[in-house]
């Protein structure tokens, strides 16, 4: 699990289907989203965004990153292959009243013309499709001359805190429980290390790349229902990983979490799980 690779050809045929990402997207929208304004925000000062600028959002999921960018006064397209995903957004887009509008769209042929958005982003999304360097270069193609890109993308699993909170819980109540398999690194950490996301955005066409590692994705929980929540809602693998076991065996393991959420906690406050993040910025 904590295995940190570059893309194998095995890779391409890996990666939830689009299906299993609209099943969760009701999930994504109520437990994982509202959750990431503070990092989202990081991005988009670090990229620059300012009001008036166009942006597009590559792999948005319900708007983590869209909607911080339309409440700072920016133009925002919204894209993701997953229509439940778009729908979601699109309805938090209309209820605030955002400048912002939601595309169904795979993230490797992006139906948009050459040199058309000031800036363009992803957060956790391109980060882990299987053929990254195609959608790197496709959001280059549709940026301006002289615009930003910026990948927001996990650092080193091993500190992912949610991640082995939800492992360790399973574990507790099926002592086989293994994890994601430690042979086939998961997708979602390909650019965990940061001198591997400064060269896929350098291969892409950018220049001037940097990559921030200060920023740390911080969950908030107060129970284990939360976090399971957040981990089932969050990415598909988790809840392939449980599928197997009971409803009984399910409520066990949100009980162990529940236990290891209160060690955590402070007086009154929620437990925070932190992550690790690198965000690559470069220019075209
Ligand atoms: C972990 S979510 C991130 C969502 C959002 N960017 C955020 O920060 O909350 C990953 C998203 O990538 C989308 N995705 C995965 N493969 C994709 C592809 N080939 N093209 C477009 N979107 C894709 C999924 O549907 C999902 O919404």
């Amino acid at each position: 699990m904590t295995n940190v690779q570059h893309e194998t050809p095995q890779q391409a045929e890996r990666g939830a289907p689009v299906e299993a990402w609209d099943v969760i997207a009701a999930r994504y929208d109520e437990h994982v989203a509202p959750g990431e304004s503070d990092l989202a925000l990081a991005g988009l000062q670090l990229a620059g965004v300012r009001k008036g600028d166009t942006f597009l959002d590559v792999a948005a999921g319900t708007g983590g990153l869209s909607l911080p960018a339309a409440r700072l006064g920016a133009k925002v397209l919204a894209t993701d292959w997953a229509p439940r995903m778009i729908e979601h957004f699109t309805a938090r887009a209309a209820a605030e009243g955002l400048d912002a509008e939601g595309r169904v769209m795979d993230c490797h042929r992006l139906d948009i013309p050459d040199d058309t958005y000031d800036v363009t982003g992803s957060q956790f999304g391109v980060m882990l499709v299987p053929d990254q360097a195609t959608a790197l270069r496709e959001m280059v193609r549709v940026t301006k001359p002289g615009g930003r890109v910026f990948l927001t993308a996990y650092g080193n699993p091993g500190e992912f805190e949610a991640l082995h909170f939800f492992v360790t819980a399973v574990q507790a109540v099926a002592p086989g429980f293994e994890g994601p398999s430690a042979d086939e690194p998961m997708l979602e950490f390909q650019v965990a290390d940061p001198d591997v996301l400064r060269r896929r955005l350098t291969d892409a066409g950018l220049k001037d790349v940097t990559v921030d590692t200060s920023h740390q994705e911080r969950i908030q929980v107060r129970t284990g229902r939360q976090l399971w929540d957040w981990c089932l809602g969050g990415n598909p693998i988790p809840g392939a990983l449980v599928a197997d076991f009971t409803d009984a065996q399910h409520e066990d393991m949100i009980r162990v979490l529940d236990r290891m959420i209160r060690e955590r906690s402070t007086d009154k406050g929620p437990a925070v799980l932190t992550a690790p993040l690198n965000i690559g910025v470069g220019t075209k």
